[in-house]
């Protein structure tokens, strides 16, 4: 037997009413915020991604999906959004366009990790980028969408941590300071620490292994090293913030998993968590990637969550996701010739916008009823031999129990007539 494979899982159609709304609320957003769609491969070049999230990575190390296309070339299926649309950006000449161009995407990411709730090999991310303008205000406006999106959806007790890790011109400084510090603390680090004491150093502070922890509490913080402009950019973003009435803390530990953050990062959690897997969204600003990958230097900031971890959110707090209306018409129908005018009659009723399913094989009308009753269908139309022989079609309300003979040509007319007298009074 063959399953799916570890880490990914279909989305059967009970699950369907999350994944529908949850889109149709990331997309109103999106579109009231003047963020227009794009959508890009799901697989690229390997170069793109080692480019753009970092050699030093998790992601890049251990977690892509590589494989040589048959023209011996790497392909990489999309580990994150950023870099394509970045690349597409780039490739399309959208610099030519007034800036900033603002972006967003709803699409399948790959990643080889280890799975459990919440961490998957395949998960959606929902995500969305500004890019071409450099002013904290457009930070601002990507936080307040990320949030007003948990908002929407009705998910609370969350955490937005906020940091700036600083530009290519302070960082360095930092990271020496960073180095200087855990170089007295090495015999105290988990052995991935002391590999990213060497590789990637402000990776350090985002180790989830409790002593690791402990010494990142007390490691020195970026934003006692950000240069003046860095500053002026940070202290703009937290007033604008303010403004906005975004609740937000201070985590001199949040550095991100990718390594093309400049400035603003950020991550949404909910409260009282702690794991990697329980960030519901995160994202943060990402000045040099866009010149990294050949462009002309243009800055830019997004963010992304993965429609997985926001649905978990929900059930855990009890938030239902409005259902996809069903049919509520069920066609039954007994005989050779009834069987024609029953599919003529329910091809006619879908044709007028009224959503309809129709009985099939040959079973006896208690059985069929009783089908049309598992589906929870409100009315059932009846055609047997003499029915047809009359030219009239029985509609039977499944609810009430009633039912009444119409002439075949009003059957249409009649059944609107009574989903309409059922619509909630508003
Ligand atoms: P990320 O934090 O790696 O950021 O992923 C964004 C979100 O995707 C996470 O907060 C989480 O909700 C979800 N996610 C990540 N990995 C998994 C997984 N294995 N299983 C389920 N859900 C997952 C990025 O990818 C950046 N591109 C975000 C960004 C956009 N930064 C700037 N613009």
């Amino acid at each position: 037997m063959y399953r799916a494979p570890r880490g990914t899982s279909d989305i059967l159609p009970a699950e369907q009413q999350y994944w529908r709304y949850i889109e149709e609320r990331a997309a109103q957003i999106c579109h009231l915020n003047g963020y227009e769609r794009i959508d890009t491969p799901v697989f690229e070049n390997a170069g793109l991604f080692v480019r753009t999230i970092g050699e030093g990575t998790d992601i890049v190390e251990k977690e892509t999906y590589s494989f040589p296309d048959r023209g011996g070339v790497t392909m990489t299926l999309r580990p994150e959004g950023t870099a394509p649309v970045c690349r597409a950006y780039i490739e399309h000449g959208m610099y030519n366009l007034p800036q900033p161009i603002r972006l967003y995407y709803i699409a399948p990411i790959f990643r080889y990790e280890r799975p459990q709730a919440g961490r998957y090999r395949q998960h959606q991310q929902f995500g969305f980028e500004a890019i071409g303008d450099g002013d904290p205000a457009i930070d601002a406006e990507v936080i307040d969408m990320g949030w007003r999106l948990f908002l929407t959806l009705g998910i609370g007790r969350l955490t937005l941590r906020l940091n700036s890790i600083g530009c290519r011109g302070c960082r360095p400084g930092y990271i020496e300071a960073l180095k200087g510090y855990y170089q007295t603390q090495t015999s105290n680090l988990c052995r991935e620490c002391k590999a990213r004491l060497v590789r990637n150093p402000l990776r350090l502070l985002d180790c989830k292994e409790e002593g690791c922890r402990d010494i990142a509490r007390s490691a020195p913080r970026s934003i006692d090293y950000l240069c003046q402009g860095c500053q002026e950019h940070f202290e703009l973003l937290k007033r604008y913030l303010g403004l906005l009435k975004l609740p937000f803390e201070i985590d001199h530990c949040l550095v991100r998993g990718l390594d093309y953050y400049t400035r603003t990062v950020f991550e949404v959690q909910p409260e009282g968590e702690e794991g990697a897997q329980s960030v519901i969204g995160g994202g943060g600003r990402y000045d040099d990637l866009i010149g990294e990958l050949g462009g002309r230097p243009t800055p830019a900031v997004g963010f992304a969550a993965g429609i997985e971890r926001i649905i978990l959110n929900m059930k855990r707090q009890g938030i239902p996701a409005p259902s996809n209306p069903k049919p509520s018409i069920f066609i039954c129908y007994l005989g050779d010739e009834a069987s024609e005018e029953a599919i003529r009659l329910v091809a006619e009723i879908r044709g007028s916008g009224t959503a309809a399913t129709i009985a099939s094989g040959s079973k006896s009308l208690k059985a069929q009823l009783r089908q049309a009753n598992s589906l929870g269908m409100s009315i059932a139309v009846i055609i047997g031999e003499e029915e047809v022989k009359g030219g009239v079609v029985i509609i039977r309300d499944m609810i009430e129990g009633e039912q009444r003979n119409v002439p075949m040509d009003e059957a249409v007319g009649e059944i609107k007539g009574i989903l309409k007298s059922r619509l909630p009074l508003v």
